[in-house]
């Protein structure tokens, strides 16, 4: 099947001889069309943008670039191609015949896994939707605007799974995906780390490298399923997926480099001299953010976790990698977690590897952002500074399982309640720390110009250089309304 771009919603699941699931999605389309003049980029709506867009997923297909304005991108439903000999291969159907329908038996548990999925997409578009107004450059503008075109085309891949495989229940759900809104106190988006405010730029890098990689970790639990229209529709995602954490940690290497420049030129060694961020600062940051992060992947012991492996719906990281994983059944062996307690004991949890499923796709999470931190760490050792970062201890500042709640340090002691709350902002931004980043978000929008906290990039996109106009403003002057 070849992407057939001049239909109303390109795709190549074959959407025109599918009648009713083309009408389904065309009635669909309108009300997504009103949730992203709503909800989506605020003030750019007239703005020629220069984008990616994926017309088919051939490699030269995946990513055309062009000016394109964003209400008029060409969000499209896109798999990879068939697998021919793909079998089922963990859980308790090893070689079993994957399914290209959905089974009765697990029906309302995939339907739970594609929603969740599928409201995290709109969810984040709807936290960034006011950062255009403060973009640190052109070329940061643009990127958050790919971003969130492209999170709109996830939600898409996921309203098709809804709509295709699970009837009136799917239509009813793709609804719902345009009706919650991210931060409402009736409404909310199902996971919290998408209902907390992104105000600021560091803010978004911060996600963008912490909740983004959540989300390439539950895609590519997910593109293992048995279930054959969610794993190639989350493959695909996740070619798109890598672009984002490329927002982020560059944009966080950006930062920390900007940092160290004025650390060496400003008075006192100040960077808040000259309008750059701390590097502690960017700590505190990190910490939220990636504590935020790991609430994501739920309990560590959850019986849920245990039902999705044995079916087949959801796999570990890599799955398919023998080496990694001999036993893809996970039949045996508990996975040990240790609880410290008040008194300087340790109590430690047995959880039966398959009721601990998240933990260990939370632990290849975990290796992935130590690699992040060891690349920023970089950074700073190349110019001859002793500062390093650090990601805090998985026992930090959690909402979600073992550690909810308790009062642990970010280098994971127990901490008395008393003595957390007066440290605090040590360890988490403080009002202080806000306000201070909020006063340097200031849009900087000539082509080639930078804000003062943040170095430009290495190169621009598309191997286009970093003065290029990525952003073109129409001629009405909209942005400065
Ligand atoms: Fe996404
Ligand atoms: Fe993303």
């Amino acid at each position: 099947m070849t992407a057939i771009s001049n239909e109303k919603i390109p795709n190549n699941v074959d959407l025109s001889s599918n009648k009713k699931l083309q009408r389904a999605l065309e009635e669909w389309q309108p009300n997504f069309i009103d949730w992203w003049m709503e909800m989506g980029p605020e003030g750019y709506q007239q703005d020629q943008i220069y984008l990616r867009t994926a017309v088919s997923v051939d490699t030269d297909g995946w990513a055309k670039f062009d000016y394109v304005k964003m209400p008029e991108y060409r969000w499209g439903i896109f798999l990879t191609p068939v697998q021919k000999e793909r079998v089922i291969h963990f859980g308790d159907n090893i070689g079993g015949q994957i399914w290209n329908e959905v089974p009765g038996d697990v029906r309302k548990e995939l339907r739970r896994l594609i929603v969740t999925q599928a409201d995290t997409e709109p969810a984040s578009v709807e936290q960034q939707r006011l950062l255009g107004k403060t973009a640190p450059s052109l070329y940061d503008l643009r990127n958050l605007f790919q971003v969130n075109v492209e999170e709109g085309r996830h939600l898409w891949a996921m309203v098709y799974l809804l709509m295709q495989y699970f009837g009136k229940d799917g239509r009813e759900e793709a609804q719902d995906l345009l009706v919650r809104r991210s931060g409402h106190a009736d409404s909310p988006r199902i996971l919290q780390a998408f209902n907390k405010p992104i105000d600021d730029w560091l803010a978004f890098f911060c996600f963008t490298t912490f909740t983004d990689r959540d989300g390439k970790y539950q895609l590519g639990a997910l593109a293992e399923s048995a279930f054959d229209p969610l794993a190639r529709s989350t493959r695909f995602m996740l070619t798109e997926e890598a672009h984002h954490m490329f927002v982020g940690e560059t944009g966080v290497a950006r930062v920390i480099e900007r940092t160290i420049q004025l650390m060496k030129e400003a008075p006192e060694g100040d960077p808040t001299k000259r309008g750059g961020i701390p590097l502690d600062l960017v700590q505190r940051y990190v910490n939220e953010w990636y504590s935020a992060s790991l609430d994501l992947f739920g309990s560590e012991d959850s019986s849920n976790s245990a039902t999705y492996f044995a079916s087949g719906l959801k796999g570990r990281w890599d799955e398919g990698n023998d080496s990694k994983w001999p036993d893809h059944k996970a039949l045996s062996g508990d996975y040990v977690m240790e609880l410290p307690k008040g008194d300087g004991s340790v109590e430690r949890h047995g959880i039966p590897l398959r009721r601990a499923m998240n933990l260990v796709l939370r632990d290849s999470y975990v290796e992935d952002c130590n690699r992040v931190i060891e690349r920023w760490n970089r950074v700073l050792e190349r110019a001859g500074l002793s500062e390093r970062m650090s990601l805090p201890s998985e026992r930090f500042n959690r909402h979600m399982g073992l550690y909810s709640g308790m009062p642990f340090d970010p280098q994971g002691r127990l901490l008395s309640g008393e003595e957390f709350a007066r440290r605090r902002g040590e360890f988490l931004p403080s009002p202080q720390d806000y306000a201070y980043v909020q006063s340097l978000m200031v849009p900087c929008y000539a082509p080639g110009e930078f804000a003062s906290w943040i170095a430009p990039p290495r190169k621009g996109i598309n191997n286009l250089p970093q003065e290029f106009e990525y952003v073109k403003f129409a001629s009405n002057g909209e942005r400065r309304a």
